[in-house]
């Protein structure tokens, strides 16, 4: 197929293009280099010994999506583009509104008037608020806890109603659980601005000296072993869902599906683990509990493999491993400047 990435410059949407080149799919990407460096293109392009089909543009201008849908004509779009920082979202709220909500609603306008209506879009374990029962399924009732998570829910119910307004439309929801790791060949990851918010690229960068150390936010859970529990899994294995989910492009169904292994691990799990695989140390301290995190949540992978034939192949020692290679080699990301 021909497919549209957008945020294909992104941590999620470089390993998917990589995954879709290797099936041999053809590729265009749509970013705006507000979250992502233009290197990856270079990277991806050294990878594939080939020039990367790009265009930088925002998802919310129209006439440029008419330009793009019209030149390349492409089968389905994956929709990764968006803003992704639960805190930021909480004191940028219409950051969020507009780039996830809005930046959506004109994508699939202009989807629409170019007769494509076949959409993969990235949503977030997030959509199911704090979990009533373990393992998450996709009848979980949803709910959101911060905006981010409300900019998701929104999107999902776009879709759905868009869906059955007009069942020409094939809908793929993928609700991710936590992506972690990078590529194996250790050429591109996760190159996140500022502080990392989330646990791996914490980990990595404190590994790596970058920062001193780790806190660990609470030990008091209901868990194992008192830290908070979570469904790593290897983006990678994440990519290659999303070539999975093109099977459900020109059925017209809308369904969303987890994309977890469906195991948790505890943060001194993955401290610990990170820690063996790599031969390095990652000082931490416990630290008080962050606040809107839950327990524990891990994902019911079975629909991924019912409807798919997708299931998650690679462990945290992987994960842990193929991070460590991405941080090690590029210890400030793609740009060695910074
Ligand atoms: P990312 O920030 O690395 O990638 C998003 C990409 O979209 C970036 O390259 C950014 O430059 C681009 N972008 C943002 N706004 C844009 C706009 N208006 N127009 C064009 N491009 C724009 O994030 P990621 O981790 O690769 O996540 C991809 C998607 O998956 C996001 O929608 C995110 O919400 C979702 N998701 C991510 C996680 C995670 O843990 N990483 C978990 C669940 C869901
Ligand atoms: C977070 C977001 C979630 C989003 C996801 C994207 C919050 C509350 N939730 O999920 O909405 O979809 O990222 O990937 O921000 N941890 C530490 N120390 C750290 C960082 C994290 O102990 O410095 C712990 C957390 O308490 C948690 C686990 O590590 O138990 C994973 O955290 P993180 O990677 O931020 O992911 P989530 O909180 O699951």
């Amino acid at each position: 197929m021909k497919v549209l990435l957008t945020g294909g410059a992104g941590y999620i949407g470089s390993h998917t293009y990589v995954a879709l080149k290797e099936h041999g799919h053809e590729i265009v990407i749509l970013d705006n280099f507000s979250n992502a460096n233009r290197l990856v293109l270079d990277r991806l392009a050294q990878l594939f010994q080939e020039k990367v089909e790009h265009v930088e543009a925002d998802i919310r201008d129209r006439s440029t999506l008419d330009d793009v849908f019209e030149a390349h004509k492409p089968d389905a779009v994956i929709h990764f583009a968006g803003a992704k920082a639960v805190g930021e979202s909480a004191t940028d709220p219409l950051k969020y509104y507009s780039n996830n909500v809005s930046g959506s609603q004109t994508l699939l306008e202009a989807m629409d008037a170019a007769e494509i209506r076949n959409i993969v879009f990235s949503s977030s374990a997030t959509v199911y608020g704090v979990p009533q029962a373990l393992p998450l399924t996709e009848d979980h009732p949803l709910s959101s806890t911060n905006t981010y998570g409300a900019t998701k829910l929104i999107v999902e119910d776009m879709l759905r109603a868009l869906h059955g307004a007009d069942p020409r439309w094939s809908v793929a929801i993928l609700r991710y659980f936590n992506p972690v790791g990078a590529h194996p060949s250790g050429e591109i990851g996760e190159d996140p601005g500022g502080i990392p918010n989330n646990l791996m690229p914490y980990i990595t960068q404190v590994a790596v000296g970058r920062l001193a150390q780790l806190k660990v936010y609470g030990d008091d859970y209901d868990t194992s072993d008192g830290t908070g529990v979570r469904d790593y899994i290897h983006v990678s294995d994440l990519a290659q869902g999303h070539v999975a989910a093109l099977k459900l492009m020109n059925t017209g169904t809308c369904t969303p599906i987890n994309l977890g292994t469906g195991t948790g691990y505890s943060v001194l799990d993955m401290i610990k683990t990170f820690e063996r695989v790599n031969e390095v140390s990652v000082p931490y301290s416990i630290a008080e509990r962050r606040p809107g995190d839950v327990a524990a949540n891990w994902a019911d992978a079975q629909r991924a493999k019912e409807l798919l034939g997708w299931q998650a192949q690679l462990g945290i020692e992987a994960m842990c491993a193929d991070g460590w290679r991405w941080q090690s080699r590029n210890p400030k990301g793609y740009d060695q400047t910074n």
